[in-house]
């Protein structure tokens, strides 16, 4: 492997992989979950994701979909930690230069690109923090009461949908994200890739 070419700093290159893993999980588990049926009984124990892989035995009787809300809540609020703390990261430390074999347009596009990744994969969790704190419910994470529920029906409502968009906004961003990687790889056969890769 090349050494000699510009990487970005350990602690980005992990913040960059966790924080990518988490985002895929809770996209995953936000849109299993809301297809869950409200009026499923409270069960002793669950099958996590009905894969016949680990059985969660609860304290005491649950809901499945109470369950992953609760879940995908208490993740959300550890990846809304995670992102501001990779924001903070990126403000205080210099990114290395683009290749210079990149087209100035491309360059545009990727700058452009990165600040409405930070952007989005900030304004996701925020609605969804925002939209469960209207609820009646409230954030309650892993077990640690955050935010008493305000049980402002219309409001929850207006930044669920929000927090939808936002969604479904932030996928478009990924996907645009890893096309692009691929295209460094395989077409442009540059070192983009190994600057945001353990070695
Ligand atoms: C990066 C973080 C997050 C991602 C990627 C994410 C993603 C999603 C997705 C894809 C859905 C399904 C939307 C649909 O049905 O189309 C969803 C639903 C939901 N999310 Fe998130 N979310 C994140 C953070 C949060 C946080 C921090 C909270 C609250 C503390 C939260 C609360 C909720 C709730 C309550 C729903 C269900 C809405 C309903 O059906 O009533 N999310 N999320």
């Amino acid at each position: 492997m090349n050494d000699s070419i510009q990487r970005y700093n350990k602690v980005a290159i992990i913040l960059h992989l966790v924080v990518g893993v988490l985002i895929f999980a809770m996209l995953g588990l936000g849109w299993y979950m809301s297809e869950l049926p409200k009026d499923l009984p409270k069960v002793p124990s669950i099958d996590l994701f009905n894969l016949g892989l680990y059985s969660l035995q609860f304290s005491e009787p649950m809901s499945p979909r109470s369950f992953y809300f609760n879940l995908h809540k208490s993740l959300g609020v550890t990846v809304l930690a995670l992102i501001l703390l990779r924001l903070f990261w990126r403000l205080t430390h210099e990114a290395p230069d683009f290749p210079a074999t990149m087209q100035a347009w491309e360059q545009k596009l990727a700058d452009v690109t990165h600040k409405a990744l930070y952007l989005m994969m900030l304004a996701v969790p925020a609605t969804g923090a925002v939209m469960a704190a209207f609820s009646k419910y409230g954030i309650v994470w892993f077990g640690v009461r955050l935010v008493e529920g305000l049980n402002n029906e219309g409001l929850r409502e207006a930044f669920k949908e929000a927090h939808e968009v936002a969604a479904s906004v932030l996928v478009a961003l990924i996907v645009l994200h890893v096309v692009a990687a691929i295209k460094h790889k395989v077409v442009d056969k540059d070192d983009v890739l190994q600057r945001m890769s353990l070695r």
